[in-house]
């Protein structure tokens, strides 16, 4: 599976989008996420982190403003055609089908290969080759699971998709450290397939760590944005700036 010739870049400009008219929670965002990088975006709760992710993914409309991936602006086409263009989004909190198996769950990221029984599931025995501490619990409901496997479960469907585009939304939350390290270090090996990432998280010190680029954003709009060596060593101001103090 390598992704790096084909990886597109994806650029958001001055993107209005909410969930009420005349109420817009993105209020001119712009943003680029360059192919084979992991760009974070961070910012305080209720920032529109998530928002972001589900404009991009085509679950929310933008009332104004341009999602371009590669050349082709996406902003109005609908979620299924965000699949097939392989942008995958991982969303806040749990989104496993507590009921369905681990490989029902991985299944259901191979959308876009719903017509060939056959290739489908290869792609499932491909994601067991590559998480193999999966296959194990292949038959088992993912609702039993532990929080770190079905988070690899979700990846695992992210994944099976071989996506171009990546939208993680807080990958870390309620995790172990130990199994918050190996999401982080998954992350890095879809990033060095060549695959572009947003990575949204709270944890904005694990996210410096291994995002090439960071926006922040508040209140709907940009803040400031950089490189990670920008904020590597000014995290305290960051944190203080959200504060208002
Ligand atoms: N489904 C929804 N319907 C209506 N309003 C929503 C919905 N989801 C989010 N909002 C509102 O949009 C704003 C931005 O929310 P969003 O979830 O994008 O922020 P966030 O930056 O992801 O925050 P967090 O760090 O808490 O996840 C908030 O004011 C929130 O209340
Ligand atoms: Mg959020």
């Amino acid at each position: 599976m390598n992704a790096v010739s084909s990886a597109p870049i994806l650029k958001i400009a001055n993107v209005v989008a909410g969930y009420t008219a005349g109420h817009p929670v993105l209020r001119g965002v712009n943003l680029i996420a360059q192919p084979g990088h992991i760009t974070g975006v961070l910012g305080p709760n209720g920032a529109g982190k998530s928002t972001l992710l589900r404009a991009i993914a085509g679950f929310l409309q933008p009332s104004s403003g341009r999602i371009v991936l590669g050349d082709e602006d996406i902003a109005a086409l609908p979620p299924h055609r965000h699949m097939e263009r392989r942008i995958a989004l991982l969303p806040q909190g749990r989104s496993t089908f507590p009921e369905l198996t681990v490989a029902e769950n991985i299944e259901l990221g191979g959308w876009t290969m719903r017509g060939d029984r056959a290739r489908l599931r290869q792609a499932v025995e491909a994601m067991f080759a590559r998480y193999p501490h999966l296959r194990a619990l292949r038959d088992r409901p993912a609702g039993s699971l532990s929080g770190g496997q079905q988070r690899a479960v979700e990846i695992a469907r992210l994944v099976i998709g071989d996506p171009k585009v990546l939208l993680i939304d807080e990958p870390s939350v309620g995790l172990s450290p130990i199994v918050a390290a190996q999401v982080y270090r998954e992350l890095e090996a879809l990033k060095a397939e060549g695959r572009t990432i947003l990575l949204v998280d709270q944890d904005v010190r694990a996210a410096i760590k291994i995002a090439d680029y960071a926006y922040v954003l508040s209140s709907g709009r940009n803040d400031i944005e950089g490189d990670r060596s920008a904020f590597e060593g000014d995290l305290g101001v960051m944190v203080r700036r959200w504060l208002g103090v």
